[in-house]
């Protein structure tokens, strides 16, 4: 049943995988059993536990030959590695299992959605020539087999005027007062415009071109990836992925962008009415977001920590590379997207400190506040009827390197900047991200794990997602008002398993 090539993935990441020690890895954060990680895949709720897979390369820290690693987890954050599923090993998907989702079956199985991608010409330039198509495969929650019939849906099957060779990633839901089960799929037109198209089967076997959700007028990227859709509030939410674009204002960087259209979902006629188009995360590293609904009802999203820009930027001497964000719990606001660290982590929290009302004006270091795996929450707040011009925490401080955060009032700019974070390549350093003004008071949650720095900037209404590759006892933190004074709070815990 078991391929050679899956058994050859297996084989292989049981005998190095387990040569990786816990002190290598982030404490908190998901990253492959060994080589190469991108996409969350499959991220679901089957048989008791949840499940999430990831777009895997074992044999190298380097993208190359897509599989689909394993992990379960009882609180999706302390995972469990189960052996990689699936393979590249059919003529459908000869040249990789690309990134897809999972539901329960009615038989009670696991399916697996995924793109297939076929190889169907001589690589030329960057690109091979290839046929993108949707294949199913089904488990047990620890093997499973490909559809014989797959691949269930191809490019033939969407209108005229689409690209075969971007067609991908497709999320499937089951809509239950219908009886009926959707996938939004990834797409790009001849025109070189990305779009989500939507598409419908009774059984999951047989299936139809439904409708094309939206399109982005060439304005948003040639292709569109990895799409989602669901209902938050009154406001139906679309992740994609706009790739190549130009940078637009404070909203959007150049290149691949994570976005999330926001509107109404006419589920009769299965129109999208976009009102707004915002970036999900205004940090460096983020890219592929996949949601899944929790059995008490939460939509929890999670996503590659890391973007196509930088694939390719492996730091030296390093057995894994790749990580997951925190699954984060989302929720709607004003038709914002908001997203917070999920509850399950402050099962986590040890060692609690906390400081109320610190005077704060030259470098401040506080007791007890310091270290690389932290829930760590500082509350900003004016001293006085004078604003202060900026403020900054530095954190994986030591004397030679440090990541800074900075809040100008003025403008309400948030700035990250990991120039001294121990990169040994010239990669983006910098982000900024425009922030809702508060008077001067800022609240930022900082999820810091030995490799990574997500803020959560005022409750989740923004997020900034970054990798460092600080050594890592450059561990401490310290607060700096320029041009004034301010006053803070600070709710520090660590975070251990
Ligand atoms: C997004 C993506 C997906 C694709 C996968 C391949 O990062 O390009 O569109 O399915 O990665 O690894």
């Amino acid at each position: 049943m078991e391929s050679d090539r899956l058994k050859k993935a297996r084989e292989y990441e049981a005998a190095h995988g387990t040569q990786i020690t816990e002190e290598e890895r982030p404490v908190y954060h998901v990253t492959p059993t060994v080589g190469w990680l991108n996409d969350p895949n499959g991220f679901s709720y089957f048989d008791g536990q949840y499940h999430l897979f990831y777009q895997y390369n074992p044999y190298s820290t380097h993208w190359d030959s897509m599989h689909w690693g394993h992990l379960v987890s009882e609180d999706m954050l302390n995972w469990k590695r189960l052996p990689a599923v699936l393979a590249p090993d059919t003529w459908y998907d000869n040249f990789g299992v690309f990134s897809g989702s999972a539901l329960t079956a009615p038989d009670g199985r696991h399916l697996l959605i995924y793109t297939g991608v076929e190889v169907t010409g001589e690589a030329r330039g960057e690109g091979v020539p290839c046929r993108q198509t949707q294949c199913l495969a089904f488990g047990d929650g620890m093997n499973y087999v490909k559809y014989e019939n797959n691949p269930v849906i191809t490019p033939e099957m969407l209108p005229e005027g689409y690209s075969e060779e971007d067609f991908r990633d497709p999320k499937i839901w089951y809509e239950e007062k219908e009886g009926v089960y959707y996938s939004i799929i990834g797409a790009s037109t001849e025109e070189n415009d990305g779009a989500v198209v939507l598409f419908r089967s009774p059984d999951l076997y047989n299936w139809e071109y439904v409708s094309t959700l939206d399109k982005g007028g060439n304005e948003y990227g040639y292709m569109w990836e990895c799409p989602d859709l669901f209902r938050l509030g009154d406001t139906d939410f679309i992740p994609i992925l706009p790739m190549k674009m130009v940078a637009k204002g404070n909203e959007f960087h150049a290149g691949n962008n994570a976005a999330y259209l926001a509107g109404i979902y006419d589920r009769e006629t299965h129109t999208f009415t976009r009102k707004a188009i915002r970036s999900i995360d205004y940090g460096i590293d983020f890219y592929a977001p996949q949601s899944t609904v929790t059995p008490d009802g939460r939509r929890v999203m999670t996503a590659w920590m890391q973007t196509p820009e930088t694939m390719h930027r492996t730091p030296p001497g390093v057995k894994w590379f790749g990580q997951l964000t925190i699954p984060r719990e989302l929720s709607e606001k004003d038709g914002l997207l908001i997203q917070r660290p999920i509850r399950e982590i402050e099962a986590y929290r040890k060692d609690p400190v906390y400081y109320d009302d610190v005077y704060v004006k030259e470098c401040t270091r506080l007791t007890g506040v310091e270290g690389r795996s932290l829930d760590l929450t500082v509350r900003v707040k004016p001293a006085g009827d004078t604003l202060y011009q900026k403020f900054t925490i530095k954190v994986a401080e030591d004397e030679e390197f440090c990541t800074s955060i900075t809040y100008d009032p003025a403008d309400s700019m948030l700035y990250f900047d990991r120039t001294y974070s121990g990169f040994m390549h010239y990669i983006i350093s910098e982000r900024k991200a425009h922030v809702r003004y508060r008077g001067g008071e800022i609240r930022l949650r900082l999820m810091i794990d030995r490799f990574s720095v997500e803020i959560f900037v005022n409750d989740g209404e923004q997020v900034m997602s970054n990798t460092i590759y600080t050594r890592q006892s450059a561990d401490g933190i310290s607060f700096e008002a320029v041009g004034g004074a301010a006053v803070i709070d600070v709710e520090k815990y660590t975070i251990e398993k």
